[in-house]
């Protein structure tokens, strides 16, 4: 049976801005979910998406560069924590949440990840490159925090106005 696609919330929703909680406890209901946020994901389509982009406040991430190309890169990570980085880059990013904007955001270019997997097996990881900055994209996401509040104040007032006047045409 295929996992049920989900609606991504955008911009402006107040889910996007809570901080998630931690998932206590491994079981069906999270396996469902990680299957249907991956599902969500390669038909958007997209390489990475946290579970408050689709309603729930959880610590929670699935990362697919191959966008579904190859099963072997379906990355499920559950309470992802950074404990180490080293350098910056900074990069455009562009967000399922954010449709039509690319922005620039300055990243750790390498990153010590601790989280969960799927089978409930630890992962600790070393990530560079485009992966690093799509998980650190996907970790922002579950503290509320969007590429638009990574711009500079001038520049995220702007981009909030047009949004707004987006949503009161209907067009967000
Ligand atoms: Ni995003």
């Amino acid at each position: 049976m295929e996992p049920e696609t989900l609606k991504i919330c955008k911009y402006g929703d107040d889910v996007l801005k809570e901080k998630a909680a931690e998932v206590r406890e491994m079981g069906q209901r999270i396996v469902d979910l990680a299957a249907a946020m991956a599902q969500t994901m390669h038909q958007a389509p997209g390489i990475g998406l946290a579970a408050p982009q689709v309603g729930e406040s959880l610590r929670l991430i699935t990362v697919d560069l191959s966008v579904g190309e190859n099963a072997g890169e379906l990355l499920v990570v559950i309470n992802p924590l950074i404990l180490e980085t080293e350098g910056h880059e900074t990069s455009e990013e562009g967000c399922l949440s954010v449709p039509g904007y690319s922005l620039p955001v300055k990243r750790s270019a390498r990153i010590l990840l601790q989280g969960i997997l799927l089978d409930g097996r630890e992962l600790r990881a070393e990530f560079d490159g485009l992966l690093a900055r799509v998980l650190q994209h996907e970790i922002d996401h579950l503290d509320g925090m969007l590429i638009v509040d990574r711009q500079s104040s001038l520049k995220r007032s702007l981009i909030r106005k047009e949004i707004n006047q987006k949503r009161k045409s209907g067009e967000w």
